[in-house]
């Protein structure tokens, strides 16, 4: 924790700097700010501000570095690493007021937003103008565009139209050294210098805080159907989309859900699967004609026949669409039906090693007695495993099994994390992935951003 004479007297130049009623100290708040939806514990600030412009958040950064504190940048709190834990207390710097959607040019398939606007109201915004913002992380509702500018997040239809980073054109944003700077281009093409928004975008709030997100769209697809198909087993599942992959087919989703995750969906879950079925995949295709989409679904049902435990099933209307994602998108959630803590891992492997990376996370949690349920966007090879247990000191065990998901997937020439980001959960495997010395450009590049080291301590690095 931060020495307190330094907090009290940031604390008073905070009040000054900003209104007082959005200098938070109520120690309630400060735990709920401390939190995220890791399960890696609370981590609370020791002031929490709420700012409203770039201005504002450039003099807390004035305040922060004249008493050496940290910095957190907070979105929505639904990131899945640990990235927004205030390690080392200090300030938390929420975006969650700059919340507005400053403009949609349908004309250019552009918007510019600000990073508190919640991801899933932005996409029916633009969706009214006819127009498609693809990234789709499962907490779309919660969700905020900065948020996920920061870890650069994906969804089930990363697939077909790619991550964040693939729509983020420009940026604004505040550097530790208070400079507020734009970034990127208005215009969807442009080389100009280096491409510092791509850097920005995934740097998980450890270079400078975004104030500001120009993004492309797309128009909107007019049709989209989607399958849902039952497997026997996962192996049987992961063969298939193996199948599907290799085909040259490339549905805008390919979801996989293995026999645990389809145990926890079982109660709540609204779409109902067969008893005995060991697995499912969740397909969905889209266009703008109508034949083509439904063309897509019967190739792709011809393909995975030969695997599949019984009929492909193609939803008939709206309604059953949205049984079938709500089913997928609370998974997580459900996943605590079946026992209470997990550790919720992202790894993505090549797609040709799926059904092997499959086969490893159930080996491992198997040799270390935790049920493993394994699930995702298995068609860019972006598996979730999550690790289930009961108790907190079993915690270091599980660790251990996480750890050896991590290094499978390494080994496998995959990655440690698909679409969390690093933050506190995975930084311990960084350089296992990367090796000594990018990891050590990075923290150079980090220092060039934030000499002191006051932005977001401890985060995607372990300590020196
Ligand atoms: C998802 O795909 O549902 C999310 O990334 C969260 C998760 O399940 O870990
Ligand atoms: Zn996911």
């Amino acid at each position: 924790m931060s020495d307190s004479r330094a907090v009290m007297a940031a604390l008073d130049e905070l009040r000054g700097a900003l209104a007082p009623e959005r200098v938070v100290v109520d120690r309630d708040k400060l735990d709920d700010y401390g939190r995220d939806e890791s399960d890696l514990g609370v981590h609370p600030p020791e002031v929490l501000v709420l700012a409203e412009t770039a201005e504002e958040v450039k003099r807390v950064f004035a305040v922060a570095t004249r008493h050496r504190l940290p910095v957190v940048p907070i979105g929505a709190r639904s990131g899945k690493s640990g990235g927004t834990l205030a390690l080392a207390g200090g300030i938390a710097l929420s975006l969650e007021r700059m919340s507005r959607i400053l403009e949609i040019r349908p004309e250019d398939l552009t918007a510019r937003v600000q990073p508190g606007v919640i991801t899933g109201v932005f996409q029916q915004e633009v969706e009214k103008h006819g127009l498609f913002y693809p990234p789709d992380p499962n907490s779309a509702d919660v969700c905020s565009m900065g948020g996920n500018v920061a870890e650069n997040a994906g969804g089930p239809r990363a697939l077909k139209y790619g991550v964040t980073r693939e729509y983020v054109l420009g940026l604004e944003v505040v550097l530790p050294t208070g400079e507020i700077l734009r970034v990127g281009r208005q215009t969807i093409k442009g080389v100009a210098g280096y491409d510092l928004t791509a850097l920005l975008v995934g740097s998980e709030g450890t270079l400078g805080v975004v104030t500001e997100i120009t993004v492309k769209l797309l128009p909107r697809p007019r049709h989209v159907s989607t399958a849902l198909v039952v497997f026997k087993s996962v192996e049987d599942a992961a063969r298939a989309i193996s199948r599907v992959l290799a085909s040259g087919v490339i549905p805008r989703c390919l979801e996989l859900l293995d026999d645990v995750a389809l145990q926890a969906c079982a109660k709540s879950a609204p779409f109902k699967f067969p008893a005995d079925a060991g697995a499912a995949v969740m397909v969905e295709a889209d266009g703008n004609d109508e034949e083509g989409v439904f063309a897509e679904i019967v190739r792709i049902a011809e393909l995975v026949q030969a695997d599949a435990a019984g009929e492909v099933i193609v939803a008939q209307n709206e309604a059953q669409r949205r049984d079938i994602w709500e089913t997928r998108k609370y998974l997580s959630v459900n996943l605590r039906g079946l026992h209470p803590l997990k550790l919720s891992e992202d790894i993505a492997v090549p797609r040709s090693r799926i059904p092997e990376m499959v086969r490893k996370t159930r080996e491992i949690g198997a040799k270390h007695g935790f049920l493993v349920a394994t699930y995702g966007h298995a068609g860019d090879g972006n598996l979730h495993a999550n690790v289930l247990f009961d108790r907190e000191d079993e915690r270091p065990r599980v660790e251990r099994a996480v750890g050896e998901v991590l290094r499978a997937a390494v080994d496998m020439g995959g990655t440690i994390t698909g679409e969390h980001g690093v933050g506190l959960a995975k930084r311990d495997y960084l350089e296992y992935e990367q090796g000594k010395a990018l990891v050590a450009l990075q923290r150079r590049l980090k220092a060039l951003f934030d000499p002191l080291g006051i932005l977001n301590p401890g985060k995607i690095f372990p300590p020196e």
